[in-house]
């Protein structure tokens, strides 16, 4: 995938916060590591390679990314082996996905090897804020966003992409209570749900802010049209374990193409699990809870990892699904996903890019 090596300018702080950071209390998204990757899309391309301390930026205020949303981020993570090899999880399958979002808001694509050297070379820079602890890893956020400094409403003709990181412990304690949506929506057919944008996370808010008050800790989001089908669960895919089969929806422009599930359902597929990529109704996996052919339910992300469901809330009732550590195709799963991601199996799929 790498053509040439990127020209990228780096500036280390002289004040790192490492030591002063506590690895055992991490809560996600509030620690970054020490620097950040900066570049300048004008004139037609791509510009200015930098790594610098992690810090403020200074913009216009009339930014379009401020105004009409022009603002898209991946997620993705890096793992320390035991033998300290660091490596970050699948980046070309983000890379590829960064482009379909570039492409959904107008905004120009990165070529992959440039998103996968940015991110190589600012993990190598923080090398040592990788975490070492199992199921904690470095976080890595990279996005872009529109920088044109005027109000109309027409696509920027200046970008800037950025990459920041930060060490992370597991996103969810316990199972997950769920609440199976069928007031909002998370996406419609012709939208841009398929497209990591910001404005998709903007308008889950509320719709997440009434399920947690009404005491769940995540949806299942249904389909925009009939509330009847499942689509994703909160900001992470959704999978299901019905009658032996792995069950899931199939990807379409209402659903992320996460990289997690991918991960999952090639692990699945080498198992030789059977598969269905498809619609799944809310009455299927509600009869599959009564009669107990739902034997396993999680959600599926690079954030979330593998979280199971503990309960589903639908029409008035709260389904109880199995202990999470009876279910074992998700135990198995996840701990197939960790011994790969920790470098203890061996890499079969070349997943792993080593920094
Ligand atoms: N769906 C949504 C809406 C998400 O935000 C995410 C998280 O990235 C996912 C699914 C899972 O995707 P991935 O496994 O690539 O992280
Ligand atoms: C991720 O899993 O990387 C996500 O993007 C979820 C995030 C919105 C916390």
């Amino acid at each position: 995938m790498t053509t040439e090596t990127l020209d990228i300018k780096i500036t280390k702080t002289n004040h790192s916060r490492l030591a002063e950071t506590d690895f055992d209390n991490l809560v996600f998204g509030h620690t970054f590591a020490d620097h950040m990757f900066v570049a300048d899309y004008a004139d037609g391309e791509w510009k200015n390679f930098q790594i610098v301390p992690y810090g403020e930026i200074g913009l216009s205020p009339a930014i379009s990314a401020l105004h009409y949303g022009q603002a898209f981020f991946e997620g993705l993570k890096a793992y320390k082996h035991e033998d300290g090899t660091v490596s970050v999880f699948r980046p070309d399958k983000n890379a590829a996905r960064f482009n379909k979002s570039a492409q959904r808001l107008c905004m120009p694509d990165l070529p992959e090897d440039i998103f996968v050297q940015s991110i190589a070379a600012l993990v190598d820079v923080d090398r040592d804020w990788v975490p070492t602890a199992e199921n904690h890893s470095l976080y890595i956020r990279p996005f872009m966003f529109a920088t044109d400094p005027y109000l109309g409403v027409v696509p920027s003709k200046t970008y800037k992409f950025m990459v920041l990181t930060g060490p992370v412990g597991p996103y969810f304690s316990k199972p997950l209570r769920v609440k199976i949506e069928t007031e909002y929506t998370r996406a419609a057919e012709g939208g841009f749900g398929y497209a990591k944008a910001a404005g998709n996370y903007a308008g889950a808010m509320l719709p997440t802010r009434r399920a947690v008050e009404q005491g769940f800790d995540q949806m299942i989001w249904t389909d925009a049209k009939e509330h009847l089908y499942a689509e994703e669960m909160g900001a992470a895919n959704v999978m299901f374990v019905l009658d032996g089969t792995l069950v899931t929806p199939s990807t379409r422009d209402t659903i992320l193409d996460g990289v997690t599930r991918n991960t999952v359902l090639a692990i699945a597929r080498d198992w030789g699990m059977p598969i269905e990529e498809r619609r799944v109704s809310i009455a299927e996996i509600i009869e599959g809870a009564k009669s107990g052919k739902l034997t396993d339910a999680f959600g599926a992300g690079t954030a979330a990892t593998i979280a199971p469901v503990g309960s589903i809330f639908y029409e008035g009732e709260e389904y109880h699904l199995s202990d999470p550590a009876s279910r074992e195709f998700s135990t198995k799963l996840f701990k197939k996903l960790n011994d790969i991601r920790y470098g203890r199996v061996a890499d079969e799929h070349g997943w792993n890019y080593t920094v």
